[in-house]
């Protein structure tokens, strides 16, 4: 457990320049994809994130051997022998089970503990196993173990997903690559990291074609033309997101590199509709305000609409806002508790259901504050920046898991902020 706090002084403003990393969310599933090439994968701009380290530890139980240098992992999978992710591993990280599809693309089975629920919602597996089994997979659940089996071989399918469940449209894609035929996902999830996955496949000798729409079409090719690959993870929109959200509480002007801005198209509506003054070029994205924070409702759904994860960051800024904001969460239950620590810095949230209520306030104060999940953390640290006096926010293992250097970013920005022990504060 990380008992370190991160300490930092209000009413700063946030400028300059920041380079984002590459996106946890594709790297994740792009090592698991390293599965099936079969000798050495070399990835680079994969974020360093506690997130990165948990899936280099589930690659490496299954046998393959992952060197980081840098930015830069090589993952080596020619000698994977064990199909099997064992609990401990997944119930720290849910993303662990991105690992099935390729495995059984590879070996024909898998073995990958139940995950469990999670801070933010159930979280259900239901939509992987319909996507798999229409490919061929068995399944059986053995002592909390999901094991899958392919007795009569992987072919191609036709699905139509009952939502565009991101982790159920890649373990799918993963596994359809070496299918016998053709295999057609429709309401698939159309995330940029999904388009990433399906490049990286295709470089390795897969063809697969519509990734980043709602209609992604694979044409099965044998396991053994498969072959590793080099690849660079696409920028993190969510991490660019929440600078922007930095720079539009405090004014900018301020830039974020690295990041395609086609990605968060949603987001700099958004920023917009709430008279922030927005300007792209090819990888950058510059917000600054002037005027006051307008109130604006915002509905969360599978992109290109409202991320999720940016969720929290826009809570925030709504809660500085002039009138009253709506906030509808559709895509996680219970992804609001994040809202009670930001009333504790001062904010007016009333929670009916999903929906979440902010009346603006003219400022929050600083206080002791806990992450509740990542976004959250990252979210908070951003109020303590703007808020009268001191904030600490603690459960920093949240923010760890998905930003690189958030407080050392964050410094290089003009915030007053640290990384201190929990035990000097005592
Ligand atoms: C991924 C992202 C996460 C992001 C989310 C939505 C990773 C590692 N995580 O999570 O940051 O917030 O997409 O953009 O990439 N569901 C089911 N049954 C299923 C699968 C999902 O009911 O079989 C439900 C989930 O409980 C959730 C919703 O569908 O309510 C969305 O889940 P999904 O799109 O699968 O998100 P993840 O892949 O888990």
């Amino acid at each position: 457990m990380n008992q370190e706090v991160i300490i930092v002084r209000g009413n700063h403003t946030l400028k300059g320049d920041v380079r984002v990393s590459g996106a946890k969310n594709s790297a994740l599933k792009l090592m698991a994809a390293s599965i099936l090439g079969q000798g050495e994968t070399i990835l680079h701009n994969v974020p360093l994130i506690s997130d990165i380290e948990l899936m280099s530890e589930v690659l490496a139980r299954l046998g393959a051997t992952v060197v980081r240098e840098g930015h830069t992992l090589r993952i080596n999978t020619a000698d994977v022998d064990s199909c099997e992710t064992p609990y401990e591993l997944v119930s720290k990280m849910r993303a662990s089970i991105s690992v099935l599809g390729p495995l059984i693309g590879r070996f024909g089975e898998a073995r990958v503990a139940m995950p469990g629920g999670c801070q933010i919602g159930a979280r259900k597996i239901d939509m992987h196993l319909v996507g798999l089994e229409a490919l061929g997979v068995a399944f059986d659940v053995d002592h909390g173990v999901l094991a899958a089996t392919t007795p009569n071989g992987l072919r191609g399918t036709h699905v139509y997903l009952e939502f565009p469940s991101v982790g159920a449209t890649e373990n799918m894609l993963m596994a359809a690559v070496t299918a016998e035929g053709h295999t057609a996902i429709e309401n698939a999830a159309c995330e940029p990291e999904i388009e990433d996955l399906a490049n990286m496949l295709n470089a390795m000798g897969a063809r697969v074609s519509g990734a980043g729409t709602s209609l992604i079409e694979i044409e099965g090719v044998p396991l053994s033309t498969l072959h590793p690959c080099e690849h660079t993870t696409v920028g993190d929109r969510i991490e660019a997101g929440t600078f922007l959200v930095g720079g539009a509480l405090s004014g900018g002007p301020l830039t974020v590199h690295g990041i395609d801005p086609a990605f968060l198209r949603m987001a700099i509506m958004k920023l917009r509709a709430m008279g922030c003054d927005v300007e792209t070029g090819d990888d950058w994205i510059t917000v600054r305000r002037e005027g006051p924070l307008s109130s604006v409702d915002i509905q969360t759904l599978p992109h290109p609409g409202f991320p999720t994860d940016l969720q929290a960051q826009f809570m925030l800024l709504a809660a500085l806002a002039d009138d009253v904001s709506v906030i509808t969460e559709n895509v996680f239950e219970n992804r609001f508790m994040f809202a009670a620590e930001l009333m504790r810095m001062g904010a007016d949230v009333t929670l009916d259901d999903h929906h979440a209520i902010v009346r603006g306030v003219d400022h929050l104060e600083g206080a002791p504050v806990s992450s509740t999940d990542l976004r959250a953390g990252a979210a908070l640290v951003l109020a303590g920046i703007v808020a009268d006096g001191e904030t600490s926010v603690h459960h920093l293992e949240h923010i760890d898991r998905g930003y690189e250097d958030y407080v050392g970013k964050l410094a290089s920005l003009g915030a007053d902020i640290r990384r201190v022990s929990a035990d000097s504060l005592r």
